[in-house]
């Protein structure tokens, strides 16, 4: 296995994210998207980016490089995989935004070149699709710290833990189902997840999905950053909460304008939002939990990892085990109901059953029920979860707390 991501991306024949944009007809609804994105529910609106020194690593082909540029970012790319550069300064020339690539380098986020004085740092640092691979956290969380001017921002995009287990439990019936028929990945996934693909919009391929969920080392539980923790590793590198998505700071506190909580207290807030936003990450709706038992959270890493354990070694025993265990979500689901939509709730209840059931034909070990379940269950192909998390981190000033 490949040691860092980039190491993997060199060894496949796509980029993973390349959209083949031709023209502004192609890029203008990807700016929209990235602006509503930026600023709806990140609350960096696109005004922020004039003038501002930005550094994004990991641009890959560089589409939302070019969305930066479009806003006035002055780009530092850093991308080390070397497959994208060309394709990089073509975007830049093919959209006239050439003057706005300041500096396009293979570095990574270890080695890129320590700054010494603030002139040097960056009002914004963005590390989307890949960050989480980089262990230990703290490597990556100091880095970004040094690189960030006071007040400046981190932008980051991330698997993240329990929004992760849908994406496990697909690499489980690829893993599964390959084992079975001895069909190439991107052959088994056609055959599985044609259906469930086709429902969503996309620009990517299944090819593209294929290499970079199915089959990707790194999008494994090992990886996955837990929010709470990452808040907390933030904040003690003086980068403090800024904004999500899905949000951590759910806006249920209330108290007098003039009030400036403390740092400590904020993340104690946020820390306790995201331990009760758990159902609602893993499911991709809203199931926040008024109330949490003691042994939620333990069933469920358990839960998480044992799912996570079948990707590697597939026994119809645990498989069967892990049907059973599913009741910690549905006890988890009737307890947020009161917050919920009733509709969610069903859905989302359907959904559990609809995994048991997976479980079942996975261990009967019948590769074309399989597939038919797969193609044909609703409930099964139209939840995602909320694998991936947008969070916006803003580096404190001298006296901030
Ligand atoms: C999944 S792509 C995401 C591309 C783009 N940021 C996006 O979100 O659409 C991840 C990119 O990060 C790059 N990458 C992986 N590990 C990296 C590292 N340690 N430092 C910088 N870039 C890295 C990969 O080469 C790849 O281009």
């Amino acid at each position: 296995m490949s040691e860092t991501l980039y190491g993997y991306y060199q060894q496949q024949e796509i980029l993973p994210t390349h959209g083949a944009f031709k023209s502004t007809a192609d890029l203008a609804p990807h700016e929209r998207h990235r602006r509503r994105l930026f600023t709806d529910k990140l609350k960096l609106p696109p005004a922020l980016f004039r003038g501002a020194r930005l550094l994004e690593f990991g641009p890959d082909a560089g589409e939302n490089s070019l969305v930066f540029a479009q806003w006035g970012a002055d780009c530092t790319l850093a991308e080390p995989n070397p497959k994208a550069h060309p394709v990089i300064r073509e975007y830049f020339q093919r959209f006239g935004l050439g003057a706005r690539l300041s500096a396009l380098e293979a570095w990574d986020v270890k080695n890129f070149p320590e700054p010494t004085t603030d002139a040097e740092r960056f009002d914004l640092v963005d590390a989307e699709g890949f960050i989480y691979t980089i262990q230990p956290t703290d490597l990556w969380v100091q880095k970004c710290a040094r690189l960030t001017r006071p007040r400046g921002m981190v932008v980051l995009f991330y698997y993240e833990l329990c929004g992760g287990f849908l994406e496990l439990m697909l690499r489980v019936v690829h893993a599964r189902h390959r084992a079975l028929t001895g069909l190439d990945a991107v052959a088994s996934a056609r055959a599985l997840f044609q259906t469930k693909w086709d429902s969503i919009p996309h620009k990517r391929r299944l090819e593209s999905w294929t290499m970079d969920v199915l089959e990707n080392p790194f999008v494994r539980l090992k990886y996955f950053l837990d929010p709470g923790a990452l808040c907390e590793q933030m904040a003690a590198a003086g980068l403090w909460y800024y904004s999500s998505w899905p949000s951590y700071d759910g806006g249920l506190d209330v108290h007098w304008f003039k009030r400036e909580l403390p740092g400590a207290e904020r993340l104690r807030q946020q820390k306790d939002f995201i331990r009760r936003s758990r159902l609602s990450h893993l499911f991709g709706r809203k199931h926040f939990l008024a109330q949490v038992e003691d042994d939620f959270e333990p069933r469920l890493l358990a839960l998480l990892a044992g799912v996570d354990g079948l990707i590697d070694q597939f026994s119809p025993e645990r498989a069967e085990r892990l049907a059973t265990e599913m009741t910690v979500l549905e006890a988890g689901l009737r307890a947020a109901a009161p917050l919920a939509a009733p509709a969610d709730t069903e859905w989302s209840l359907q959904t559990v059953a609809s995994l048991r059931q997976l479980l079942r034909v996975l261990a009967a070990g019948e590769a074309a029920a399989i597939a038919r379940f797969c193609n044909e269950d609703r409930a099964f192909i139209e939840t995602w979860g909320m694998p991936s998390h947008f969070a916006v981190f803003r580096r404190a000033e001298a006296g901030e707390g």
